[in-house]
């Protein structure tokens, strides 16, 4: 059996590469219109940051795994073709701003009825609106020849990518159940996850409830963050503290404790863009109770993010002008080096526009991506880029943690203080930290849903 999957990025290159780990008789290509990210794929410097990727990919790279540019060749020999690319929201025209761009995905289903010689497989992978495979099987009923289109979407997340693969919560596949053809090829594609993952796991569905069980799923998890950030607001004013509320409530083994950590806001390249989709495509369909319910999901992820960055200009007496300030961390979580939607670009921004000097330090994120989300130039004055918290922080009047890595809960926070200007603040965004040591060394301290740290 072949397989290609066209898009080689945060999704296709892992999922993939742990489809050929798993099956050493499958040849898997995956194909990418992007020449810089393929020559990466082949190289020692991966384009995804990963845990544990970097040995899974050396396993099975040129035996059994093969990433190209040459995509006709790849969809041409597969008998299965995964489409994984971008679908980000639209910018333009009907839907700007709320619904997904299909483009990328039209141009695959092009593509494969252009290059295909027999019917196959084709399975959207990428995270598509709810009806979204009409437009794939039209493209392709064009040809005359028989495709059958699945709808598999992922659920891994970014810096825990290699273990959601490798011990999925489920496997969502929908087809046309109505069909034998249909039925064969959801078999066809949970026989290959049966390689490591136990039936009972596999769930099977009509095509439709598969795409709209993936968009509901990134909903509720939104959802869930946006709830305990709204509740973070209240501990503020009223000197309750977030954390120790999450744990009694999450204890509720019907609410449960997962998703339940407070922050500066969720970022990512999907919760905003799925749930911007969700609430344009109930619009669509004439439901704008729907809409709005879940327009406040997202309407408290702005909320949150704007008042982390004003509680900063306010503590440091409304005036950071000149002022230095150490940024810990820029990716949107921790073990990925992706800054797509990351809160640190909207609230580095705030403060960039009060005319502070941040400097920079995130294991991963490089300066360019810095400069490329924000919008400057590396020239700029206002930002520095350093090669350590340590370095960051140096003469710092705050330290503003954005990004929950590890390494930030292990410095020598006493060393930090001396270097930093007094009084020195610490902005704790992930509540990761040890505030009563913090305290106790010094520092004023502010830490999302606290009320008085003092
Ligand atoms: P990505 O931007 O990292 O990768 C998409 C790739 O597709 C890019 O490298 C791009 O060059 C390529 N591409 C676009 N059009 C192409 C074409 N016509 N031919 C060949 N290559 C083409 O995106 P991603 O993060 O991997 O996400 C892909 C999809 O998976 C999205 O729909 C997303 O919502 C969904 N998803 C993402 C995650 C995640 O953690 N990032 C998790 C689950 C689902
Ligand atoms: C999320 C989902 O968890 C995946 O199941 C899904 O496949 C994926 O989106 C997708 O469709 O792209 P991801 O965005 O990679 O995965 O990472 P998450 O762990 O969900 O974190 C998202 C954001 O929420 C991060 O900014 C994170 O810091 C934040 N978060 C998460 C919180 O603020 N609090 C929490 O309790 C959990």
């Amino acid at each position: 059996m072949r397989i290609c999957c066209i898009g080689a990025g945060y999704v296709g290159g892992p999922t993939m590469t742990m489809i050929a780990h798993k099956c050493s008789d499958i040849i898997v290509d995956v194909v990418d219109i992007n020449a810089d990210r393929i020559a990466s794929w082949n190289s020692d410097n991966l384009p995804v940051f990963e845990p544990n990727l970097d040995g899974l990919v050396k396993e099975v790279r040129n035996k059994n795994l093969f990433f190209s540019t040459d995509v006709e060749t790849a969809v041409e020999r597969a008998d299965i073709i995964f489409i994984s690319v971008n679908t980000p929201t639209k910018k333009y025209g009907y839907g700007a701003g709320r619904a997904s761009d299909l483009s990328y995905v039209e141009a695959c289903a092009r593509t494969i009825a252009k290059v295909s010689k027999t019917g196959k497989i084709v399975v959207e992978k990428s995270t598509m609106p709810v009806r979204t495979a009409d437009v794939i099987k039209t493209i392709l009923a064009s040809t005359g020849m028989k495709f059958q289109v699945l709808s598999n979407p992922e659920f891994l997340a970014e810096g825990t990518a290699v273990q959601d693969l490798e011990n999925p919560d489920r496997v969502l596949i929908g087809g046309d159940e109505e069909t034998q053809e249909g039925r064969d090829a959801i078999d066809v594609l949970a026989s290959i996850y049966e390689r490591w993952v136990s039936p009972e796991k596999i769930i099977k569905t009509n095509l439709w409830s598969s795409e709209l069980s993936k968009l509901t799923a990134n909903a509720f998890l939104a959802q869930r963050i946006s709830s305990i950030n709204s509740i973070s607001a209240l501990c503020e004013a009223t000197g309750a503290d977030v954390d120790q509320v999450a744990t009694a409530v999450g204890s509720d083994t019907r609410i449960g404790s997962k998703f339940l950590k407070s922050s500066i806001g969720y970022g990512g390249s999907c919760f905003q863009k799925d749930l911007l989709n969700l609430i344009y495509l109930c619009e669509h369909f004439n439901l704008p109770e729907v809409a709005k319910y879940w327009r406040g999901v997202v309407e408290i992820n702005e909320y949150q993010k704007k008042r982390f960055s004003d509680k900063i200009v306010e503590s440091l007496f409304r005036n950071i002008c000149g002022k230095r300030i150490a940024i810990f961390g820029f990716s949107f979580k921790e073990n990925t080096n992706d800054t797509r939607e990351t809160p640190a670009i909207d609230i580095c921004r705030n403060l960039l526009s009060e005319n502070a000097v941040l400097a920079f330090y995130d294991p991963q994120v490089s300066a360019e991506q810095i400069c490329a989300d924000l919008q400057i130039e590396k020239t700029d004055s206002r930002v520095e880029f350093c090669k350590s918290p340590y370095e960051a922080s140096e003469n710092a009047h705050a330290i503003v943690l954005l990004t929950h890595w590890d390494e930030f809960t292990k410095l020598d926070y006493e060393k930090i203080k001396k270097a930093m200007m007094s009084p020195a603040w610490i902005f704790d965004g992930r509540n990761c930290l040890n505030h009563r040591l913090l305290l106790e060394l010094g520092y004023l301290v502010h830490a999302v849903g606290k009320g008085n740290l003092s």
